[in-house]
């Protein structure tokens, strides 16, 4: 059988902590229902004693979410470990996570202190957060440059103190691989009683190591991993949970398992970027827009034959629901036929060639040919032809200190409708009048804005996937006026529902 791997997701704590990524409560509850759909062991739900927002989202995703473990951070301070529990008193299975500084650096410039006063303090920390749960987890902050005899004295006390799981962070991203593992295999050999806790990895990405410390330290005896979704954190971040799970999956080699449900990380990495605002760089693994993305002939012709000719992931396991091709000017007509078929345009022989030839010459004039480069080359007619729902008049008001609103009239199958709606923005606005106007259930899962050139009076390319009873429908239109191309964008999506 193979060995489990818990996974403690601390995108909320550790992610959260990143400049202009912080949640409200309700978002941080819509984020750890989907980490709870997603299958983690363990949510570090925040740092109760930092603010009353924290303490009141480790209160209320504890009255939310029922499988995994809600975790609160705590300094070795008798007062954080109170409010940490008592923020976690709802929690079905609470975990208070507490530590402090090890490394030469944070015992002396941090904590002005000496090496056997921490471990002091390590002690008593644990032993007053057992009080609360029997759950304890220990940190030793800045594990990564601790020397590793003094580590593991450290370790041992904690152990005998109750400690459950012993977190060995790599706080500044510092360590190479060899070096971690060797200092988890460290820990394992040198520390009597080392097999009454669950070692941890909490590794950072400052010199981009973070995957694979973590997958060292597994590999060295770690049996819990703290990862963020889309590796979000502090500086260059902490460990991404997608890249770490599908390591183990797609290598069986190493014989370890979590419990995630792999099909939800996609879903998942987008509900976090866009909640936290925090755009997915487009090559990121697993779950950039790239990532299973082709654009070479040789390459695009060796997937159309065979996916695991260049792809070591089946998209589909993680939920996206298939690689895409990029079309660029070496690519023939078979990726292009099979792209339009993608996109819902059956087209064959003269109609297809004649598309070729005009994909051709754009694609002498473009780097790569997008899907909504395509829809505007043979899709911008069809659409006129095929769109039940036609936006007929648009009007918005929007400006400093004016409230956002939009007048939509849309004309379906020759009656016009109109309605007024007002939003945060004009585009929301707008969105909002057409929500009115159909008076069906949509949620927007997607929404792009690109310009076609980089001129303020370039065409506006907008791409919109919205979702209906569990099914997701595309949009798309280009404009000058990138309001209209967005209402036509979302009209044509609606339009797809049937
Ligand atoms: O990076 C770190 O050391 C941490 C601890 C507080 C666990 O985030
Ligand atoms: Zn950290």
């Amino acid at each position: 059988m193979s060995d489990r791997v818990y996974i403690f997701d601390t995108t909320l704590r550790d992610g959260e902590q990143v400049p202009g990524c912080q949640l409200n409560t309700i978002e941080k509850i819509e984020v750890a229902r989907q980490l709870e759909k997603l299958g983690v062991d363990v949510i570090e739900a925040g740092f109760p004693i930092s603010s009353p927002g924290d303490f009141n989202s480790v209160v209320e995703i504890s009255k939310a979410v029922t499988n995994p473990t809600i975790c609160a951070l705590t300094r070795a301070v008798k007062k954080d470990i109170e409010v940490a529990a008592d923020a976690l008193k709802f929690a079905k299975k609470g975990r208070i996570h507490t530590g402090i500084g090890t490394s030469p650096y944070h015992i002396k410039y941090k904590l002005n202190s000496n090496e056997e006063e921490i471990i002091e303090r390590a002690i008593e920390a644990v032993k007053y957060a057992k009080r609360f749960v029997e759950d304890v987890e220990f940190y030793a902050e800045d594990a990564g440059r601790t020397d590793n005899e003094y580590l593991a004295r450290v370790i041992e006390a904690v152990i005998k103190a109750g400690a459950t799981v012993v977190n060995i962070p790599d706080t500044t991203g510092y360590t190479l691989p060899t070096e971690y593992g060797a200092k988890i295999a460290y820990l394992v050999n040198n520390v009597p009683n080392i097999d009454k806790a669950v070692i941890s990895t909490h590794c950072h990405n400052d010199l981009g190591m973070a995957t694979a410390n973590t997958l060292t330290g597994v590999m060295n005896g770690a049996r819990q991993v703290e990862v963020t979704i889309n590796g979000l954190g502090e500086r260059a971040g902490n460990t991404s949970l997608e890249e770490v799970v599908m390591a183990i999956k797609s290598h069986h080699d190493l014989d370890y398992e979590t419990e995630i449900d792999t099909k939800q990380i996609i879903k998942t990495s987008k509900l976090v970027s866009t909640l936290m605002r925090m755009p997915v760089q487009p090559n990121k693994a697993i779950v950039g827009r790239n990532a299973f993305a082709h654009s070479s002939g040789i390459h695009q012709d060796g997937v159309l034959k065979n996916r695991e000719n260049y792809e070591i992931i089946d998209p589909a396991e993680v939920g996206v629901r298939e690689s895409s091709i990029v079309l660029t000017a070496r690519s023939g007509r078979a990726a292009l036929k099979h792209r339009l078929h993608v996109l819902g345009y059956e087209v064959e022989g003269e109609e297809l060639n004649k598309i070729y030839e005009k994909f051709l010459d754009l694609a002498d004039k473009k780097k790569d040919i997008t899907d909504e480069d395509l829809e505007v080359l043979v899709g911008a007619e069809k659409q006129k032809v095929d769109t039940a729902l036609k936006l007929e008049f648009l009007q918005v008001l929007c400006g400093k200190s004016t409230i956002p609103t939009a007048t939509v009239s849309v004309n379906f199958n020759g009656d016009i409708f109109t309605e007024t709606a007002s939003g945060n923005g004009p585009i929301d606005a707008a969105f909002s009048a057409v929500k009115n106007l159909v008076k069906r259930k949509v949620h927007l899962e997607e929404f792009l804005i690109q310009a076609i050139t980089r001129g303020s009076d370039d065409q506006g390319k907008v791409h919109v996937q919205i979702e209906h009873k569990g099914v997701s429908y595309y949009g798309f239109s280009a404009n000058v006026d990138i309001v209209t191309a967005s209402v036509e964008a979302f009209l044509d999506a609606i339009s797809k529902i049937g």
